[in-house]
């Protein structure tokens, strides 16, 4: 198939290959010159696992192309919408601008027939407000919703390998099965391999995205809670997790207790649920998702504690290595990381913050120039009164406790992601704190 993809960040980048992967002819747009300009040179706009390499196929295949002219989607029978919709700067709601600017470009080269297809993340409503504007701007063009449930990190394996499909579409019979097709035809790659599909309406599809991502906030949210409650009983939130999530109706997955979630996704779609579910007069269903939040919010802090702690009391001055930026591992993102809040708010205290990260130092002078940035590990624990884990990327996940202990001036470590066995650091000579751990 002749597809678009309209948007090439995190989400559309991504999508393009795989589409390209799956065989069909991809134009991806962007209005960023820069990083089509990048992705065009098979330069991807963020570090992701074995994008480059799909990428490169893509575009030594041919099948794969990137333009900042919207003139050059025309042709496409199926577009692609993968535009960001992050946390408005006054509020909680999602901004929708980018897509409503997405529609408006695009609705100028559609053809009747053309399909449509959201993937962005958009509060509950969204779809049906788009089929009516795309209805006045390109009639006879059809609207789908089909959520992404990527993880970044995984983005490459979870877009060629998706764990389920979601076709939400018109309420139109002709309509639904314009785009039902449309859909089955541009994922038959993983509809062969028996990828599970539900076909549905477009509020289903909308809820489906949100409320996953809600369950999985409130799963982590859940077990730092317990972590709280583990604090001030001397219980260990690590083997109540291995504890209760061998009950398979529970499960150990999304059960880490640490400085807890955040990213370009989580964080802002239980905001923007909450602020929907108020909008539809339901705010009390979701109200829970404001503790949620909160719990969240309130690791962090924990976290800072526990380091002024160890530096009995007073951090002015003290040299503090964070291990860690971005808002996991894998990743280069640090849209709303625990890490670097973590780090910017030990600054903010007086201490002399040695911030490192395998991929996120660049992306995160870019927010926070004031912090002293090392690339090297090395040169970031030498000499530190304490370290402090906040994003578990293997390179510090299995850390020598001996080995480290020399390098620093104080053993001293604060665990944000509990990665460490408290029992080997400390007989190593260190002081451990972890998040609800004794
Ligand atoms: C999340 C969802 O997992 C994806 O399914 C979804 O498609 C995506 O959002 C999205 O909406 O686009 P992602 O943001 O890549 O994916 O991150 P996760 O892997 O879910 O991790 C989110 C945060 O939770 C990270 O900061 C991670 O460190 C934290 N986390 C995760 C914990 O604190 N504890 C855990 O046990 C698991």
């Amino acid at each position: 198939m002749r597809v678009a993809v309209v948007g090439c960040g995190y989400l559309g980048a991504v999508h393009a290959a795989a589409m390209a992967e799956f065989g069909h002819d991809v134009i991806g747009f962007d209005v960023d010159e820069r990083k089509i300009a990048a992705l065009r040179a098979g330069e991807p706009p963020i570090f992701e696992p074995g994008l480059p390499e799909l990428l490169s196929a893509g575009i030594s295949s041919g099948r794969l192309n990137f333009s900042s002219d919207v003139a050059d989607i025309a042709g496409a029978s199926l577009s692609f919408l993968t535009v960001g919709t992050p946390q408005l700067k006054d509020g909680r709601a999602a901004d929708l601008s980018y897509v409503d600017a997405a529609i408006t470009a695009l609705a100028g080269q559609l053809r009747p027939g053309d399909v449509v297809v959201g993937k962005s993340t958009v509060p509950i409503g969204t779809a049906a407000r788009l089929a009516a504007r795309l209805d006045d701007l390109a009639p006879g063009a059809v609207l789908a919703w089909n959520p992404e449930f990527l993880r970044e990190g995984w983005a490459v394996q979870d877009s060629l390998a998706p764990n389920r499909l979601v076709f939400g579409l018109p309420p139109a019979a002709d309509r639904a099965h314009l785009a039902e097709a449309a859909l089955r035809e541009v994922f038959a790659r993983p509809l062969a391999n028996d990828t599970p599909l539900i076909v549905t309406d477009y509020a289903t599809a909308e809820l489906v995205k949100v409320s996953a991502n809600a369950f999985l906030a409130t799963k982590i949210s859940f077990i730092n809670a317990m972590a709280e409650i583990a604090e001030v009983t001397g219980a260990d939130v690590t083997q109540l997790a291995d504890a209760i999530g061998y009950d398979d109706r529970i499960g150990r997955r999304y059960l880490g207790a640490g400085v807890g979630f955040g990213g370009g996704c989580l964080p802002k779609d239980i905001r923007a649920f909450r602020a929907r579910a108020e909008e539809l007069g339901r705010g009390e269903s979701v109200a829970f998702l404001a503790q949620v939040d909160a719990i969240n919010l309130r690791r962090r802090k924990r976290l800072v504690a526990h380091v002024i702690d160890l530096l009995d009391g007073t951090p002015h001055g003290k040299v503090v290595a964070v291990l860690g930026l971005a808002f996991k591992p894998q990743s280069d993102d640090v849209r709303d990381s625990p890490a670097l809040d973590i780090a910017v708010r030990l600054h903010g205290l007086g201490a002399v913050v040695r911030a490192t990260d395998p991929k996120a130092i660049e992306n995160s002078r870019a927010l926070h120039p004031q912090l002293d940035y090392r690339e090297s590990f090395e040169d970031a624990v030498t000499g530190a009164d304490a370290l402090v884990l906040v994003t578990e990327w293997d390179e510090y996940r299995y850390l020598d406790p001996d080995a480290v202990g020399e390098l620093v001036a104080g053993r001293n470590v604060a665990d944000g992601r509990n990665s460490y066995d408290p029992a080997r650091w400390r007989a190593a000579g260190w002081r451990y704190r972890g998040l609800g751990r004794p």
